[in-house]
């Protein structure tokens, strides 16, 4: 199903409203950073990347899209009035909720446990991607820190983006939990495009081994091919960042994290990402439902 026919049933599931013919940026590169396993580092590395990219003068909205135990606000030492669950339920528009935070990076903070069950309903999904759609402001990229595993709220986010960062560990665990996000994304969800960045990496050696393993596997048993976006190696700045509510990448930027996290950022400005023919949802997808509704 395309994005029209996704957002069509995803509506008429919910109610009956008419859907605006507006002209909206999709020059917005989505990108969501995600992992089987839990603890990996994706938070540290959305929040810096985010910071990297807006000292680049690029504009930058953060999405913490961890609905269940959020944390982008501890790690960035903010205290935000209102957060995913206010745009959620009508309260507040997402520019309302939207704060600044480092760098001038534009956040939607979320809120712990959202429905207690900390998965959107369908409802909720609708408003979310009306409400992106809706935003007055332009950014260059939309950066997404979802929940570690495989549940609802996870694949949706990643359906969401165009360009999806794995991120593992050098932990066998990480990497077969990666195995089964991918797989179910492939195979489920029908999304193909996938980025590995190895987090607290001995070195570079050790980062191309674990990338082997995880895409040796992804070759044989899917047909799927993953793309190596680099690695971040293990750096004792990162968690003194943390306890200080500060940024790597703010306090310590000369430290070896912050350069590969720089480097890692260079590489993504590169990339021409491709018109993916995932037949899913997408956050600022709207020119294609210009095109698609009746
Ligand atoms: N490159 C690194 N070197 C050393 N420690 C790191 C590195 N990256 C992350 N950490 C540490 O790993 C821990 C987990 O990081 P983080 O919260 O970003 O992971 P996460 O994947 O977002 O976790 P969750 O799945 O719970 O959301 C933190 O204590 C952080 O300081
Ligand atoms: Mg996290």
């Amino acid at each position: 199903m395309d994005q029209a026919g996704a957002l069509r049933e995803m509506k008429e599931n919910v109610m009956p409203q008419t859907i605006e013919r507006k002209i909206y940026n999709s020059n917005t590169r989505v990108i969501a950073v995600t992992s089987g396993k839990g603890g990996v580092g994706k938070t540290n590395i959305t929040a810096n990347f985010a910071y990297i990219f807006s000292k680049m003068g690029k504009r930058i909205l953060l999405l913490d899209a961890d609905t269940g135990l959020a944390n982008i606000d501890v790690i960035l030492g903010i205290t935000p009035k209102y957060n995913l669950r206010h745009v959620l339920s009508g309260e507040k528009t997402l520019s309302e909720a939207v704060v600044e935070g480092p760098g001038g990076i534009k956040i939607l903070p979320a809120s712990s446990g959202i429905q207690g069950t900390a998965d959107l309903s369908k409802g909720q999904k609708f408003t979310l991607l009306e409400e992106m759609d809706g935003l007055d402001e332009d950014f260059d990229f939309m950066l997404i820190d979802t929940a570690a595993g495989i549940s609802d709220n996870v694949m949706y986010f990643n359906m969401a983006a165009r360009e999806i960062i794995v991120v593992v560990s050098p932990e066998p665990t990480s990497l077969t939990d990666a195995y089964a996000l991918i797989k179910i994304l492939y195979q489920s969800y029908k999304t193909r495009c996938f980025m590995l960045l190895v987090n607290m990496a001995r070195d570079s050696n050790e980062a191309m081994m674990v990338y082997a393993r995880l895409s040796n596997a992804t070759n044989h048993f899917l047909g799927l091919p993953i793309e190596y976006l680099g690695y971040i190696p293990h750096d004792q700045n990162v968690s003194k960042a943390v306890r200080k509510q500060k940024l790597l990448t703010e306090i310590f930027s000369d430290s070896k994290a912050s350069k590969s996290m720089s480097k890692i950022i260079a590489k993504l400005c590169l990339k021409q990402p491709k018109d993916y023919e995932n037949g899913t949802i997408k956050f600022f997808g709207r020119s294609t439902i210009n095109k698609n509704v009746q």
